[in-house]
């Protein structure tokens, strides 16, 4: 089961890659995680992504492709792997198909420009395991410590008003594209992200086919 998450900035696909990941068994792999990660750990490629992700711009797609086709080719991927955040443009959508990774289901979640913002501001990221909270729809048992890994929580630089407008405009220029893409290929399944959590995760298990 190789499955594709899409849409907006601030759209869910992290919360659900995780809850899906966890129920289907196989590993949710987020590019931003994964270049967050290069940053935090100050290596070449953290500095080379940097300030085109604090001003929340695309980092190239070489760039991308490579990290996520070495991912991807790793043991714990062979029953299925769930992509968050990649494909972003049409050329990375390609350069996958060109790569042999080939995807079974392509999930975009649909949410308004209008309620990013508030999801934005109240997102809280644990910078160690990448899990994603929200201090009201999805606070976390303990108020600034994530669940998982016990580190304490913080905003993401990349949240900022302004950056996160900036942002919904590369999607909607780049990005949203892939709909059209994906559904030519009859692999696109639109699902309403604007309800609760829980609702979305089952609407998405029954997209794809899944035991809910
Ligand atoms: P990335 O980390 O992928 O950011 P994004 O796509 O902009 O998406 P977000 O992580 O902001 O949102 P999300 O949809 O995962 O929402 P979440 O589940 O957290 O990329 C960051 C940067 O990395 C890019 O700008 C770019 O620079 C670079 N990059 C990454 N991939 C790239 C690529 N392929 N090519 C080029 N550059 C790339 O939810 C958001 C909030 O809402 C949370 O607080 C959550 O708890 C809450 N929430 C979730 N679902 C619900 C719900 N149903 N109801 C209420 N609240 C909800």
């Amino acid at each position: 089961m190789n499955l594709i998450l899409l849409g907006a900035p601030g759209a869910g696909k992290g919360t659900q890659a995780e809850l899906l990941s966890e129920k289907l068994s196989i590993p949710a792999i987020s590019t931003g995680n994964m270049l967050r990660e290069a940053i935090a750990n100050g290596s070449a490629l953290g500095q080379k992504v940097k300030k085109l992700m604090d001003e929340g711009c695309l980092v190239p797609d070489d760039v991308v492709i490579d990290i996520v086709a070495e991912r991807v080719s790793r043991p714990d991927c062979s029953n299925g792997f769930i992509l968050d955040g990649v494909p972003r443009t049409l050329p990375q959508a390609e350069a996958l198909q060109e790569r042999g990774i080939l995807i079974d289901h392509v999930i975009s979640i649909e949410i308004a420009d209008a309620v990013i913002e508030g999801r934005m501001t109240g997102r809280r990221v644990c910078g160690k395991c990448g899990a994603s909270y929200h201090i009201i729809a999805n606070p976390p048992k303990t108020d600034g410590v994530c669940d998982q890994c016990g580190e304490q929580l913080t905003i993401r630089k990349d949240d900022a008003p302004e950056t996160v407008r900036h942002r919904l405009g590369v999607y909607h220029q780049l990005t949203e594209v892939l709909k059209d893409h994906y559904a030519a290929c009859g692999q696109l399944r639109l699902i309403d992200g604007n309800k609760p959590i829980a609702d979305v995760n089952r609407d998405i298990m029954e997209a794809i086919g899944a035991q809910v």
